[in-house]
């Protein structure tokens, strides 16, 4: 992607110019980002979608103070009539099954894959929406159809309605309103307050959400493969405390062996490679919900695309993908990473892999994470 050219989608500023001004900073209007916008998918079909119990969904209905939240799967006749009003239905991770929501997340590919979470689908009611809130992420907001009023603030006083099935800001002070047609879209940096209420009937927004992860959600995933790729070197020194003096506290740790145990972990965690691997893998590890579907092959002359599950990254010595990490130097590496930049490979480039990672492709294509493609 050219990131120095201005988007319809961006309000005319280029991708590098929205990440300067907007991005963590403040909060950007744009209407018509996607003139003739279409809904991703139907209604119907989402409907459809929210009885799987491979979809993450849930309805949150209002009636005057009372808040309802149910979590899917949902049965057809669960969700409420469209005559009804003050109810949503929220659908995440539509980007993983339908085709033209993953081709949306693509337009953001301006981001770093490591930082993008989903795309989520609500679709409201008149007078439907999930209540003042804040999120700890980054989210383009986006009408799809229908229409939704939007009123926006900093957040001075986080404090929530007690008691409540969903987190609602007890007082969130506007300092935006805005009525969002399909087409318009809304982004917004974390934390700032926001309430989006339909207006009319089939009122249907993408939210294209991003990942802020914290530094102990981090550690802890990347500690845990840490831990499990842990291996001992055959030669490896025991504990040993010649200089130990016979104690009449046996119960006490020795300070030895703390200290010990201090530089084991420390030189556990000083392998810049290790470290690197766990977060690649950590960073593509799909969500339990996803299941792929194997059983391909890779045919001679075929190009290949990433299955819109598929999770790639890279860093300067490795390829990352579904939770596994390889490394990779010279042409291969070069190609590898094309692929994850592009999400796919064409034929042409694919014939210059070298063997082994010719046969890596084949494995993934088997494994259902690419797909075979014939240009
Ligand atoms: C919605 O689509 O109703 C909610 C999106 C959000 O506020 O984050
Ligand atoms: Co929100």
């Amino acid at each position: 992607m050219d990131i120095d050219r201005r988007l319809p989608l961006l309000g005319q500023l280029s991708p590098r110019q929205f990440m300067r001004r907007h991005w963590q900073k403040t909060p950007c209007l744009i209407r018509q980002a996607v003139p003739g916008v279409r809904s991703p998918i139907e209604r119907n079909a989402l409907f459809e979608l929210a009885g799987r119990d491979d979809v993450e969904s849930r309805i949150v209905a209002q009636a005057g103070e009372r808040w309802t939240l149910r979590h899917g799967p949902f049965k057809r006749r669960q969700i409420p009539p469209r005559s009804r009003p003050g109810w949503t239905l929220l659908v995440q991770g539509l980007d993983l099954h339908v085709p033209a929501a993953r081709s949306l997340l693509d337009a953001f590919r301006f981001l770093p894959e490591a930082r993008m979470d989903d795309l989520m689908i609500s679709y409201a009611s008149d007078g439907g929406g999930v209540g003042p809130h804040l999120d700890s992420y980054d989210v383009f907001l986006l009408q799809v159809s229908g229409r939704r009023r939007w009123r926006v603030g900093p957040v001075r006083d986080a404090s929530l309605v007690p008691d409540m099935p969903v987190k609602l800001l007890a007082n969130l002070h506007p300092t935006e309103e805005w009525l969002l047609e399909p087409g318009d879209m809304l982004y917004l940096p974390p934390r700032w307050g926001h309430d989006g209420v339909a207006v009319g009937d089939d009122c249907m927004t993408c939210s294209i959400g991003f990942r802020t992860p914290t530094p102990t959600e981090l550690a802890r995933d990347v500690l845990q493969r840490l831990t499990d790729a842990l291996e001992a070197p055959g030669d490896e020194p025991h504990y040993r405390d010649p200089a130990g003096a016979a104690t009449a506290t046996p119960g006490l740790i020795p300070q030895a062996l703390q200290h010990f145990a201090q530089k084991a972990v420390v030189q556990a965690l000083n392998d810049a490679n290790s470290l690197a691997c766990a977060l690649g893998e950590t960073l593509t590890e799909p969500k339990s919900i996803v299941w792929f579907d194997g059983g391909g092959t890779l045919g001679q002359g075929q190009g290949v695309r990433l299955d819109a599950r598929t999770r790639m990254m890279y860093d300067t010595h490795h390829v990352f993908i579904n939770g596994e990490s390889f490394r990779a130097s010279g042409r291969d590496a070069r190609l590898m990473r094309a692929l994850a930049d592009e999400r796919m490979l064409a034929a042409r480039a694919v014939a210059q892999l070298g063997g082994d990672a010719f046969e890596l492709l084949a494995d993934w294509v088997e494994a259902g994470w690419i797909h075979g493609t014939d240009d």
